[in-house]
Parts: structure tokens; sequence; C-alpha cells
């Protein structure tokens, strides 16, 4: 008998790893995709991630990464996190009996988060300065001074991505057929390069026969490839101290920088800055008129929409889906702030 398989999984076929592999899973995926009634006029839904196990969509990405990591048989994973990889992370790697070390800029991750890479029992590496920093000194670690023992999870991991792709497929699947364009809130840049590899993949295997625009969304103090987009530079034009009271994406110096700059191109998108103001109404916005509760990172996706429309990128009549990365209880200093 095959068992009924749900969310990411449900999608093996698509993903490279052979079948004597036992996933390590929590039926992560297989999110609510909610259209919009009040908010905004048009078609336009909203990809709920903040539905996963952990609360954000790194659960798609980890449950793929923590599956080959126990497979390959290493003692540990480590991430550096602006707090949602961490969560997840940590809660597979219980999952899977691993350790798990966890690099995170001091004082820039949210609560919620924190709490829960600490329930899961992994180490908490702190460092100071902000994510790049910890994203760095994952890199001295593990690849400079060889700590062959911790696998590296974050999204530069390609098995992290295959994960996150599914996300297109799960679009596909519940609207049968291929939005207009895809809204991505964007800090170090895995996601809208999984999103986007995920629908060029059904392209490609000939089950769809068009391609959505992929819009990716940084905050104004965040915003390194919405710079580089602009200003068309072939390098990344990195940022040296980001800001934004989205902490999940206060990143400077994304790492799939290059890969999300393709997505964007080949499929005819952009990419926008909003201001922290923007995101805080699209926080509310989407709390007050539709119920959905999202982490500021999250808006970013309304607000980019919002301002999408007004620049002329978007028209009413396009579908569109919002990626509302992480839930609400992530981050309840900032919204008790603002309300
Ligand atoms: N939204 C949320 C809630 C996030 O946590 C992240 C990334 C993003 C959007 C951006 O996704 O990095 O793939 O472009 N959080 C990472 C972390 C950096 O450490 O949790 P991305």
């Amino acid at each position: 008998v095959r068992k009924r398989r749900f969310g990411v999984w449900r999608y093996r076929e698509l993903l490279p790893i052979s079948d004597n592999v036992e996933p390590v899973t929590m039926c992560e995926g297989g999110t609510p995709l909610i259209k919009l009634n009040r908010a905004v006029d048009g078609h336009v839904y909203v990809k709920f991630e903040g539905a996963n196990p952990t609360g954000s969509f790194k659960d798609r990405g980890m449950t793929v990464g923590v599956t080959i990591a126990k497979h390959i048989g290493v003692k540990g994973v480590v991430v550096a996190s602006t707090g949602n990889t961490a969560a997840s992370a940590a809660a597979y790697a219980a999952r899977a009996g691993l350790a798990c070390v966890v690099v995170l800029p001091r004082g820039g991750v949210a609560k919620g988060k924190l709490a829960q890479s600490l329930l899961h029992g992994a180490r908490i590496v702190e460092v100071d300065g902000v994510f790049d920093d910890a994203l760095e000194e994952v890199f001295t670690e593990v690849v400079i001074n060889g700590k062959k023992d911790l696998y590296p999870l974050n999204s530069y991991n390609p098995w992290r991505l295959e994960g996150q792709k599914t996300i297109a497929f799960e679009i596909v699947d519940e609207l049968s057929e291929v939005p207009d364009a895809i809204v991505v809130p964007v800090g170090n840049a895995g996601n809208i390069s999984a999103i986007w590899k995920g629908f060029k993949e059904l392209y490609n295997y000939g089950l769809i026969s068009k391609l959505p625009r992929m819009i990716g969304v940084q905050a104004e103090g965040a915003a390194p490839l919405v710079a580089t987009w602009n200003r068309k530079s072939e390098t990344l034009l990195e940022i040296e101290k980001p800001y934004t009271i989205a902490s999940a994406i206060r990143i400077g110096k994304p790492v799939n920088w290059l890969k999300a700059l393709n997505a964007v191109k080949e499929s005819n998108g952009t990419f926008i800055a909003v201001s922290d103001n923007e995101i805080l109404n699209s926080v509310k916005d989407l709390a007050q008129y539709e119920g959905i509760g999202v982490e500021p990172a999250s808006a970013a996706s309304l607000a980019g929409y919002r301002k999408a429309i007004d620049l002329g990128i978007l028209n009413r009549d396009d579908s569109v889906v919002l990626i509302a990365t992480g839930h609400a209880l992530k981050d309840p200093d900032t919204i008790s702030k603002i309300f």
C-alpha cells in the first residue's frame, strides 16, 4: 500500500531524491491559498506560509535539507538566520535526532523565532552585526575551518530550494492555471529563485503553457537587489548596514542574488522597494480586512503589490499570488508597537 502523501512530499517525483530515502517530515506545505476580498480589488490571493509547522515557508526547504543531512550521516546542521530558518532547522533537526547550531545577529531576531530555536534545543551562537555577518561566520567555520560534521543549511544549499519550489506546484494545482504574477518578499533571495525554478520545471515538462512574472519586494533600508536591478549593475550593490522593521529581511548581501536577478529578468518581472510604513499598513490591512495574521516581512508582498499597481507594473485585472512568508506570532513585539 502506498502511503498518502501531503504537502511537499506529494511532489516527490519532482524532487531529485531516490525512493529509498526516508523523509524527515511534519506534513509541511499544503498551505492555504486565500482570495483577498476586502484589502484589494481584483484577483489577488495570499499563499499563507504561516500555516507551516514552524510558521514559515522555511519548513518546505528544511524537510528536504534535513532529510539529506540525515541520509548522508552528519552529526548536525548549522544555519545563519534572521530567525525563521533557525526555528525551522532547530525543529527538523530535533525530529531527525541531529544537533543544530544557529548563528544569529545579536538583537536582530524576533522573540517568537528565538523562543522556537530554544524550544527545539538548538545551540545558539550570537554574532555582533547583521545577518550577513552571521552568514560569514558560518562560511568561515564550516567551509574554511572545515567543521565537516556540521552540514550547512542556508539557502545556498540547493536542497533547500528543491523543497521551496513546491510553492509553485501548489499554486498551479490549486488555481488550475498560472497566475500573471507572483509577488515575493526578498531577503537572502532563495525563495524567489526556488519558486521560479518550480514554475520553469512545470513549463519544461509541458505541464503549463505560460510562466508568471516574478516580482521581488525588499524593504527600502535593505534593498540591495532593487538597487542592483535599477542601476543594471552586473555585480551586487551591497548594503553594509541594512535596516528595516521587518527583521526577517534585514539583509544587505543576499547570497542568491544572481539567481534572483535571473529569475526576475527571465520572467519579465521586477524588483520593488517598499517603506516600513507601507509594510506595517499592509500587516494591518491583511489582519483587519482579511483575518490573515502575518509577520512584517510577509506583508512586504501586499505593499509591493499595491506599489506595482500604482506604478503601472501590474494591472488590476491581473491574477496575482502574494507569498505571505511567516506567521504573525513570530514577531509579537513589532505588532505590540504598532497597535
Ligand atoms: N519572509 C520571511 C518571513 C523570512 O523569514 C525570509 C527569510 C524571507 C521572507 C526572505 O526569503 O531569504 O529566501 O529571500 N528569512 C531568512 C531566515 C533569511 O534566516 O529566516 P529569502
